[in-house]
């Protein structure tokens, strides 16, 4: 439906006035499926800037208002053979293992412009040891920890340990890698999985120290000159509520934390965030995308946990939705260097995000479930519902992931908030899902 020449067929050297019709009008293609794929590209649907948008692959939600293209997001050529048919101008990249596995580095090597952090960036996310040096190095609050390569080392190591203590594989784990070791038995157990090869092959094992504290997503963007704060949340991670069972990829989320006041914040971004982009710069890398800081807080005291090198999933889905700047010219701006020339500007509404995952998540579930009455959910202006493991069938919305819909409402308090969600959760009455019912228990009083 281009309603103008797209910006492919006008010349780059224009001005004044033509520059404004280059300027509206991009083609732009986000990497994901999940439900902050789905936010993202909502708020980019928005955007003034932006014609024309596809998803690789996308989901059921993308699938209303964008183009969704079913290419392995592995096959990096692939990808770049579309995005030069389709003359896409700039790709957005939302999860982490594209990004770890360099497919900005390969885009840009084509000159497509690409939101989102190179290889060795991404690193931080790739490798909590890479992570952990640079916090030794810089100076940044972090764990205390030890890097064992030999089994024997790390054992001797823990017998001379207190516990709780937390012990983790290397590599990308799909948040998986991690063990909270309570007694010996447990950590020799943990040690023995990550060196058997239950995460990919492990040469190292990191122990860290257990921190006290609560915990805390912090967010910033970065064109690799200047960054932004994107705003702070809370997600829940564990499959019950009260916070107990097994680890999931996000249960709900809000923002902003609780937590988050000037003093902290001047201390995150000085005693973290910023010897990190000069322990970059220092490698003769910079950092362009979203960073985001996973922090524990305590007495005030922020504390790395850990880097990801993208947005939180589902803390991305209540963050985008109180931005008031358009975010095309945000992401654009990134991609051209000129951040600096850009004020974010915020909603100071609460958002809640409570997920709607399949029954049995996050271990087995069943796939291709219908989700009846989606399209009978009436949403208000401060209601979104974003899509995560859903595809379209003819008319029907299969649910084909553990986590399905993110139900996300903004009010003037977290009660009223999600009071709302539970509402249209009853509304939906999706009988083979379940979702926490406490999300952002620590924000409202019951
Ligand atoms: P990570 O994948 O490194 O974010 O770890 C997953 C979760 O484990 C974190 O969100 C924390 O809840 C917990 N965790 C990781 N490292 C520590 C630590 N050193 N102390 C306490 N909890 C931790
Ligand atoms: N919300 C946790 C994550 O995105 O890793």
């Amino acid at each position: 439906f281009f309603k103008q020449k797209t910006a492919y067929d006008i010349p780059l050297r224009l001005v004044g006035s033509e520059m404004c019709i280059r300027d509206r009008y991009m083609i732009v293609g986000i990497i994901g499926s999940g439900g902050r794929e789905h936010a993202i590209c909502h708020a980019l649907n928005k955007s003034k800037k932006i014609d024309k948008i596809y998803c690789f692959p996308g989901n059921a939600g993308t699938d209303a208002i964008a183009e969704n293209i079913n290419l392995d997001i592995n096959k990096f050529e692939e990808i770049k053979n579309f995005i030069f048919s389709k003359k896409i101008e700039l790709v957005v990249i939302g999860p982490e293992k594209p990004l770890v596995d360099g497919l900005t580095d390969y885009l840009e090597s084509f000159d497509i412009k690409v939101f989102g952090p190179s290889k060795v960036a991404s690193q931080l996310e790739g490798s909590k040891i890479f992570t952990k040096n640079i916090c030794k190095k810089y100076n940044i609050p972090t764990a205390n920890f030890g890097v064992f390569n030999d089994i024997n080392q790390a054992k001797n190591f823990l017998d001379k340990s207190n516990f709780p203590i937390v012990i983790k594989a290397d590599n990308l784990a799909a948040g998986k890698g991690v063990y909270i070791c309570e007694n010996k038995e447990e950590s020799y157990q943990a040690v023995k999985e990550i060196f058997d090869g239950k995460f990919g092959a492990a040469e190292n094992v990191l122990i860290e120290e257990f921190l006290e504290g609560e915990e805390m997503s912090f967010f910033i963007l970065s064109d690799g000159i200047t960054y932004k704060n994107f705003g702070t949340a809370q997600d829940h991670k564990r499959v019950q509520e009260g916070d107990k069972g097994k680890n999931t990829g996000g249960m709900g989320a809000y923002s902003p934390s609780r937590l988050i006041n000037e003093e902290l914040e001047k201390k995150i971004l000085n005693n973290i965030i910023d010897p990190t982009l000069r322990a970059l710069k220092d490698l003769k890398s910079s950092y362009k995308g979203f960073l985001y800081a996973g922090l524990m807080i305590k007495n005030d005291e922020p504390y790395l946990i850990e880097y990801n090198v993208r947005m939180g999933d589902p803390e991305c889905q209540t963050i985008l939705p109180k931005l008031n700047t358009d975010f095309g010219e945000i992401i654009d701006s990134c991609c051209n260097g000129r951040l600096n020339e850009i004020k974010i500007n915020w909603n100071d509404k609460k958002s809640i995000c409570v997920v709607l995952c399949s029954k049995g998540y996050p271990e087995t579930y069943q796939k291709n479930v219908e989700i009846e009455n989606i399209n009978k959910i009436e949403l208000n202006t401060n209601d979104h519902l974003f899509h995560a493991g859903t595809i379209k069938r003819g008319d029907v919305t299969l649910a084909v992931g553990g986590r399905v819909l993110n139900f996300v409402s903004l009010s003037d308090s977290f009660e009223e908030s999600r009071n709302r969600i539970h509402q249209l959760l009853n509304n939906l009455n999706w009988s083979d899902g379940f979702f926490r019912k406490d999300i952002g228990y620590k924000v409202i009083k019951k």
